[in-house]
């Protein structure tokens, strides 16, 4: 299965064990662990196949089930008890003492993984980036990786260039680079892939999908949550590095990549590097005539980012980190020469909604007033669907009134399948060995090369992040990066 696009219902995968680090920790209870109970119920599962949760927790396999029913069953919502019943049988809990004296846990990895070498093995690191070096060489010591093992690492990959290399450089060391999946959680999702089909399936878009025809393009990833409880990773993240660097260029790639020779998983990844390569650097000076940065204060009863409950203390970091930011950037090629590509991603806006909205020129000599430009909207969030405006003349006698419709798309109306979450189509790839939707190493290292000038001036000005209040739409700075070319983002109402 090498398409990008096929159904994540196709057939059951070989026979894996899947070992997951961080195995009880909040990814793997709130996505890893439904994900794989809806390719079971979906018959993706080989019978065999068994998942073995990793912490430091000093769970039994029977705990480790018990947890996941108490804490899971009501979150699917499970229907078929005997189905559930089988599920969980599938699980089992080993405890480790990552780079300890203890060695206990490896001895117990071992033995369970023992007279299963010809199974696809499968080590899902769903724990922090500076846990996935150590990992990999306890894996190697203990002698547990086979030529059908595979690796997935979870996103941060890094906080800046050198650091993904080094991660890279030990990952690297004990895994081919075939063998490693580096996640982008955004790029399992529908629409994403549905951007490919639309693309690349429909002759219509492509004589116009370049300079000539579009004005600008616009990425939004808008949350209404803020950060509880996190402020001890986004202190050291902020928005830059949590949201643009991979999601919002994931995004950027997809629609700006040159058309694949073949529906194949370098083809495409090969495609989506050069657009990174191609990205206007923006340094120095320029940083802050084309970056915006961002930091929700208390508003509308919601807290501001510095009194949102922590386990870590405010410190300088706090103050200066962005949980907005707004970018104007550029791809230099022949294709994109001239048309600004604005991303914009923040915490704590009025909605939830990820979307790409490609912005045409107007018509060369309009006839009618009142006109306005065609517009499509590929909606990631929270409905996923596809909606292509277009003028057309309100019904009634009398003069000509222009009004913008759209033709619309939505998933859920015009398909009756489930929608799978994005884990799911990752997991299901991740067991049929598929890397398409993953990230190669030279992608996520340009991604970084083209984000750590920007992170090394903020970090070098002095300037706090401009203050937003909570539930807005971010700081003025973010409006007025639009509004100096007579631009403004798209804020239609749901
Ligand atoms: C994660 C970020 O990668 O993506 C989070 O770390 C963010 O901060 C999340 O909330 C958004 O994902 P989604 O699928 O809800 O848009």
């Amino acid at each position: 299965m090498s398409s990008p696009t096929s159904s994540p219902t196709s057939g059951p995968a070989y026979a894996a064990d899947l070992v997951v680090f961080g195995g009880t920790g909040d990814l793997s209870m709130r996505k890893l662990i439904p994900a794989l109970y809806h390719s079971d119920r979906d018959g993706r599962l080989a019978p065999e196949t068994r998942v073995i949760a990793m912490s430091r927790g000093g769970l039994t396999d029977d705990d480790f089930r018990g947890k996941v029913d108490a804490e899971v069953r009501d979150q699917i919502p499970v229907d078929d008890m005997a189905l559930w019943q089988r599920f969980l049988g599938r699980l089992h809990h080993v405890s480790v003492d990552v780079g300890g004296a203890d060695r206990s846990g490896w001895g117990a990895l071992t033995r369970l993984l023992a007279g299963h070498e010809q199974r696809d093995r499968v080590f899902y690191l769903a724990s922090p980036p500076r846990t996935f070096g150590p990992f990999c060489r306890e894996l190697d010591e203990a002698g547990l990786v086979t030529p059908q093992s595979r690796v997935v690492l979870e996103k941060p990959l890094g906080h800046d260039l050198p650091s993904a290399q080094s991660i890279n450089d030990e990952v690297g060391a004990i895994f081919d680079e075939r063998q490693i999946f580096r996640i982008d959680h955004y790029l399992g999702k529908e629409t994403v892939q549905n951007l490919l089909v639309l693309r690349f399936a429909n002759a219509f878009l492509e004589p116009i999908w370049n300079s000539l025809w579009i004005d600008h393009v616009q990425i939004t990833a808008a949350e209404t949550v803020g950060t509880p409880g996190r402020r001890g990773y986004y202190d050291h993240a902020g928005a830059l590095r949590d949201m643009v660097q991979n999601h919002l260029l994931q995004l950027l790639t997809l629609t700006a990549m040159e058309p694949p020779a073949r529906n194949d998983r370098e083809a495409i990844r090969d495609e989506k590097v050069k657009v990174l390569q191609s990205l206007r650097p923006i340094a120095g000076g320029e940083v802050e005539r084309f970056t915006v940065r961002g930091q929700y204060v208390e508003a509308g009863g919601m807290p501001g980012y510095l009194d949102e409950p922590a386990s870590t203390p405010t410190t300088e970091m706090s103050r200066r980190v962005e949980t907005f930011t707004a970018i104007r950037a550029e791809v230099k090629n022949w294709r994109w020469a001239g048309v600004p590509f604005y991303l914009r991603t923040g915490k704590r806006m009025p909605y939830r909604r990820s979307e790409i909205v490609v912005q045409f020129k107007d018509v060369p000599h309009s006839i009618f007033p009142g006109g306005t430009p065609n517009r499509l909207v590929l909606r990631l969030q929270p409905e996923e669907g596809i909606e292509l405006h277009i003028m057309a003349k309100e019904p009634g006698a009398g003069e000509v009134t222009l009004k913008p419709v759209p033709l619309s798309l939505s998933f859920g109306k015009t398909f009756t399948t489930r929608v799978p979450e994005a884990y799911e189509r990752l997991l299901t790839d991740v067991l049929a060995g598929n890397p398409t939707l993953f990230m190669r190493r030279d992608e996520v290292e340009a991604a970084w090369r083209w984000v750590d000038p920007i992170l090394d001036a903020w970090k070098a000005d002095r300037a706090l992040p401009e203050p937003y209040p909570a539930g807005t739409t971010g700081p003025a700075g973010a409006h007025e990066l639009l509004g100096r070319s007579g631009r403004a983002w798209h804020e239609e109402e749901l």
